[in-house]
């Protein structure tokens, strides 16, 4: 089967000389949640906007098809009415309007008696949207944020769900209640592709995943490949490192084998 998503050797550069991506390829199924790991600035964002059209520097080299068709340099808007909503890391709310407005505007648009059935979907995958309903959003918790900017983005009728480090700066209850939810969202048939640091939770749900550094995937397999993987232990889960010093210090770090 075709995938959702296709990612061919494609090229980012800031200011025409930076390279973010650095000629990155991935591929994207259909029903299934896949996860980019990596650390700060290895390009997990700039990925993820490039795809959304966001950015002024579209890729110059490379090629990206969503469901068979090229979206490179389309049109933000364009590449959103495909069916790709991208919920980003500071989670784009609207933070002077109340709750239920935010999630009227993820309506907009759309007509007919599917939204309501829609509505009472999001609300019951996040019974606290209910509850604050009434509360500007700048005011709710980080997890509750969270919840809203995933609640808006579901009444998109998304085929592809991206999100941005959802569980960035949550207790670990909350990030457990978000990962809940997108399983959830997937179970359902919506196709996920999920940013992260942490990539614990990250590969605790997807069904495969990629590790980036500097623009680039360095690895991929199954979910399960990857925990089982002695490089993704020791520098991504934080496993590993038998040789701890009596007074706890590592004698010797792993190098990586990619
Ligand atoms: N608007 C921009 N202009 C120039 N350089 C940028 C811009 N945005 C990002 N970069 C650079 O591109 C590289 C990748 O950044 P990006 O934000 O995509 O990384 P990331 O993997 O999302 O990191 P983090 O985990 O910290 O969110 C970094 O070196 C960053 O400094
Ligand atoms: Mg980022």
């Amino acid at each position: 089967m075709q995938p959702l998503l296709k990612i061919a050797s494609i090229e980012t550069l800031y200011y025409d000389r930076i390279y973010a991506l650095h000629g990155l390829s991935l591929e994207v199924k259909e029903k299934e949640i896949f996860a980019v790991l990596g650390p700060n600035g290895a390009g997990k964002t700039t990925l993820l906007k490039t795809i959304a059209g966001l950015l002024k520097d579209q890729p110059k080299k490379g090629i990206i098809e969503f469901a068979g068709k090229r979206i490179q340099r389309l049109a933000p808007e364009k590449i959103a009415r495909l069916g790709i909503v991208y919920v980003p890391e500071d989670r784009g709310l609207f933070r002077e309007l109340t709750v239920n407005e935010n999630l009227e505007l993820g309506c907009w648009g759309r007509k007919g008696n599917k939204v309501k059935e829609d509505f009472e979907y999001v609300l019951a995958l996040f019974p606290i949207l209910k509850a604050r309903a009434d509360q500007q959003s700048e005011t709710l918790s980080g997890g509750e944020q969270q919840m809203l900017a995933m609640g808006r983005a579901m009444l998109r009728r998304p085929k592809l769900l991206m999100l941005d480090e959802p569980s960035l700066g949550l207790a670990p209850k909350v990030a457990r209640q978000v990962y809940d939810a997108l399983s959830q969202i997937s179970n359902a048939g919506t196709t996920i592709l999920l940013v992260e640091q942490n990539a614990k939770m990250a590969l605790g749900i997807a069904d495969f995943g990629y590790i980036m550094e500097s623009g680039r995937i360095v690895l991929e397999g199954s979910a399960k490949e990857l925990q089982e993987n002695e490089d993704v232990q020791e520098l991504y889960l934080g496993l590993g490192g038998q040789d701890i010093s009596p007074k706890g210090w590592r004698l010797y770090k792993k190098r990586r084998t990619w």
